[in-house]
């Protein structure tokens, strides 16, 4: 019975998971957007690292990460690592951590920010690709932005200044309902740059390709080493194969 419960449960957080990260914006073609995930790019992984720390450690954690594995994974040397990477007064062998206390995250954005370690496995490179890319000028929300990605969102739109400013164009149409009769729905049609940023649109593309390849490297680190041995076992395996076949042909070739 206890574990007719527990299932119960679990099935019920992860329903609700569901839902809640169903709560994006109006459909479009936005949502099929893809971040080209290239893990063994080391550059990327490095420009990467180093865009997180300059714009999102501030906020965010990757907490099962440590400074000196991010240095020897990503061939950064102990100097530079140092000098660019370290916050003030932290050791190489720290995880990198946020300096923002929670309660006062709490205070600030209602919610507070995520640990970004397990963010790409949790929701997807893609996710995070799209969520970094559809902030929009609104209003009506309390940072001025809001998120197709993630409707409401209480992040900030941190990379303005890169980006620029952008706002929602949207059209009506006419999407099939259970009932039969279509319903109209505002759909997304494209963003508009009111206010240019430092980067131009295809530089910000990769900005973020950067950001979602780092953070991809960072929910598993050992990947990269993971993909480049896997090579080698499928090809031992191949030349295994070859030779198990001529041995048996060997042993065969008495018996018969
Ligand atoms: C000023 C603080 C702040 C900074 C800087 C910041 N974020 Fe956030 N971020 C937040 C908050 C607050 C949330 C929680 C949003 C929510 O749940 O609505 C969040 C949520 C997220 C999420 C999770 C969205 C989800 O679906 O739960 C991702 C991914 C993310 N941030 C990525 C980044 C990246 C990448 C950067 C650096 C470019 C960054 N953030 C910089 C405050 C920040």
């Amino acid at each position: 019975m206890r574990t007719k419960i527990v299932l119960l449960a679990a099935t019920f957080v992860a329903l609700k998971g569901l839902t809640a990260s169903a709560a994006i914006g109006p459909p479009g073609e936005w949502q099929h957007w893809q971040a080209e995930v290239e893990i063994n790019n080391l550059a990327s992984r490095q420009r990467g690292a180093r865009n997180f720390v300059a714009y999102c450690s501030g906020c965010h954690s990757v907490k099962y990460l440590r400074y000196s594995r991010l240095g020897t994974d990503l061939g950064i040397p102990t100097e530079q690592l140092e000098q660019f990477l370290l916050p003030p007064g932290a050791k190489a062998s720290d995880y990198m951590a946020t300096p923002m206390p929670k309660a006062d995250a709490e205070a600030w954005f209602g919610t507070a920010p995520p640990d970004l370690s397990l963010i790409t496995r949790s929701k997807g490179a893609d996710y995070v690709y799209r969520f970094l890319k559809t902030f929009y000028v609104d209003p009506d929300k309390p940072s001025g932005v809001n998120n197709l990605a993630l409707d409401s969102t209480a992040m900030p739109h941190v990379l303005s200044s890169l980006q620029g400013l952008q706002t929602a164009v949207l059209r009506n149409e006419e999407q099939p309902s259970e009932g039969g009769k279509p319903v109209t729905v505002r759909a997304w049609e494209k963003f508009q740059l009111d206010v240019p940023g430092t980067l131009t649109p295809a530089e910000y593309d990769k900005f973020v390709g950067d950001l979602v390849n780092f953070l991809q490297y960072a929910g598993e680190p050992v990947q990269v080493k993971r993909q480049a041995l896997g090579i080698w076992v499928v090809l031992f395996l191949l030349v295994f194969t070859v030779l198990a076949y001529f041995l048996k042909r060997e042993y065969w070739r008495d018996v018969r």
